[in-house]
């Protein structure tokens, strides 16, 4: 990735979390890197890491939909490389306190900013099934998201359900499953 973008003027790193990419793209030869991320905790901690890089790097806190006009804001136009390294940071995953620790018991919040907003206890408790059902298809990418309400409606109509295996459990050393 730094070979890559090495030499370029501009780059946005532009899930910028704890820095760690940045960094590694200023230290690469990349002249500016706007760091961009919708979480103002991993912006803070970004901006103190990079601190010694001075104008180098420019924290921008935006989410990726409004990436053109952020830019826009800060006076860039045109750059010359985007990099995205897309999923939870490791600071939001240790931190039990923000809902995302798979270790550590917290709330089920799982917001990945502080900007008020639903939390994922909100999201489970008061959406109806329909809608919970559709997130879970089409931001899960779970095909079986209305399993639970295809069930229920075969109980009701007194026909038996399909037999399944169990699902297998995932190839991941130390998951809890
Ligand atoms: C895997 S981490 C990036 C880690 C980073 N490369 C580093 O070196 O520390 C992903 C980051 O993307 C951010 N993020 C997730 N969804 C986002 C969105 N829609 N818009 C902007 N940032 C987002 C998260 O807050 C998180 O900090």
């Amino acid at each position: 990735m730094v070979e890559l973008l090495a030499g370029r003027s501009v780059v946005v790193d532009a899930t910028v979390g704890a820095g760690g990419h940045a960094e590694a793209l200023l230290r690469g030869g990349v002249a500016t890197v706007i760091g961009v991320d919708r979480d103002a905790t991993a912006l803070r901690e970004a901006s103190e890491r990079l601190a010694s890089f001075g104008t180098r790097f420019r924290a921008v806190r935006a989410r990726f939909s409004g990436l053109t006009e952020a830019l826009g804001r800060v006076g860039v136009s045109s750059v010359g490389g985007a990099f995205f390294d897309l999923g939870v940071s490791s600071m939001q995953l240790d931190r039990p306190e923000r809902g995302f620790s798979y270790r550590g018991a917290g709330p089920l919040d799982m917001r990945m900013d502080d900007d008020p907003g639903p939390t994922a206890a909100d999201v489970v408790n008061d959406y109806p099934e329909d809608r919970l059902a559709n997130v879970i298809f089409e931001l899960g990418e779970e095909r079986r998201s209305d399993h639970g309400r295809a069930r229920r409606d075969r109980r009701r109509s007194g026909a038996s359900a399909p037999r399944r295996p169990p699902p297998r459990p995932p190839d991941v050393p130390g998951h809890p499953y």
